[in-house]
C-alpha cells in the first residue's frame, strides 16, 4: 500500500479512483450529515465524483488524502488542506469520517498528521477552517487541536427556515504542538 503519512492507528494516502465507488459515495450522499456539513444538497453520482477526482488530482493547491485505518486497511474518511497559498503560508483544512468510525480518536490522529505536514513540510504559517455553530464534535476536535475562534460568519448557513452561524477558526504554526 502507498502510505503518504504514517501514524499509529491511521495512515494517510492519496485518494485513488477505486475509492470513489465504495463508502465515499455513501458518505457524501448521507443526508443526516447535511444539516451540519452541507454535503448532500444535491445528489452525487459516481460520474460527479469521477470528474471531481480528475480536477482534484490536477489541483496543485490541494493536498487531498484518504484516511486509512491500519487495523484493517479500511478507507474510513478523507482529509485535506486546500487553497494552499505558499506565498502567504496558509491553507484551509477539512475532514470527514465514516459515521461508524467517529468518536474513537481517529479524526484527532489524522488531523495531527496532516497539520504536522502542513506546518513542518509545507512551511505553512496559518491553517484555517469554517464550522457550523452546532457541530459539537467538530468544534470539540478543533479546540483539542488548538484552533482559536477568529470570527463568525453571521447567519451564513441556511436549512429549513433557520439561518446558522459559521465559526471561522485558525491555528498558527507557533500554536501547533
Ligand atoms: C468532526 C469529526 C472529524 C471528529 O472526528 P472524531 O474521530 O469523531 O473525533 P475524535 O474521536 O478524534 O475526538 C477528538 C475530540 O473531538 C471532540 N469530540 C469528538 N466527538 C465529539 C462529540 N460527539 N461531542 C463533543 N465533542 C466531541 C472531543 O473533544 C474529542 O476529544 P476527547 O476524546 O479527548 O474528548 C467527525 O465527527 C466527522 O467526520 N464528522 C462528520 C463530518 C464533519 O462534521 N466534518 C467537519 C466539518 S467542519
Amino acid at each position: 500500500m502507498v502510505i503518504f503519512i504514517d501514524g499509529k492507528k491511521v495512515c494517510l494516502r492519496p485518494v485513488f479512483k477505486e475509492d470513489l465507488q465504495k463508502d465515499y459515495l455513501r458518505w457524501i450522499n448521507d443526508r443526516s450529515n447535511d444539516g451540519l456539513t452541507g454535503h448532500a444538497l444535491f445528489p452525487h453520482t459516481l460520474a460527479d465524483l469521477e470528474s471531481f477526482f480528475m480536477s482534484r488530482i490536477k489541483d496543485k493547491r490541494t493536498l487531498w488524502l484518504a484516511i486509512i485505518k491500519k487495523e484493517n486497511d479500511r478507507h474510513i474518511g478523507n482529509i485535506e488542506l486546500s487553497d494552499i497559498d505558499l506565498i502567504n503560508g496558509n491553507a484551509e483544512y477539512k475532514i470527514l469520517l465514516d459515521k461508524n468510525e467517529q468518536g474513537k480518536g481517529l479524526g484527532y490522529e489524522a488531523s495531527k498528521l496532516i497539520l504536522d505536514h502542513g506546518f513542518k513540510k509545507l512551511n505553512l504559517h496559518r491553517i484555517y477552517l469554517g464550522v457550523h455553530q452546532d457541530n459539537k464534535a467538530a468544534l470539540g476536535l478543533y479546540k483539542k487541536l488548538g484552533f482559536k475562534v477568529e470570527g463568525t460568519l453571521r447567519q451564513h448557513f441556511h436549512r429549513a427556515g433557520q439561518y446558522k452561524n459559521i465559526i471561522v477558526m485558525g491555528l498558527l504554526s507557533r500554536e501547533h504542538q
